[in-house]
């Protein structure tokens, strides 16, 4: 009865050390999404609409680890073409 619990057990720890083993060797996968639209921002009084990244200037911070994968996937809602620096 007692083994019948423990052989589960052991192959459930078994799957989690590879997992962190290799999560520690390959890094973390991040994912962020940009959405680049017009935002109509006030200033000193005066109000224009200006390019940005999920409604913010300057974007977002893109937070990762060495050896980590970063995807970034940008749509852009603006009616001209662009590039994305960082
Ligand atoms: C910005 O403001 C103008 C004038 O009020 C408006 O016509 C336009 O739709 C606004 N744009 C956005 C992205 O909110
Ligand atoms: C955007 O770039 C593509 C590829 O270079 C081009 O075919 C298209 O005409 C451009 N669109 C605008 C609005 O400039």
């Amino acid at each position: 009865m007692a083994t019948s619990y423990l052989l589960p057990c052991a192959v459930l720890v078994a799957v989690l050390v590879l997992f962190v083993s290799v999560d520690a060797a390959e890094g973390a996968i991040r994912e962020y999404q940009f959405d680049v639209q017009m935002t109509n921002v006030t200033r000193l009084c005066s109000s224009k609409s200006i390019v940005t990244v999920n409604g913010q200037f300057p974007g977002p911070t893109v937070f990762a680890r060495e050896g980590d994968f970063v995807v970034v996937r940008v749509v852009n809602h603006v009616p001209y073409n662009m590039s994305i620096h960082w």
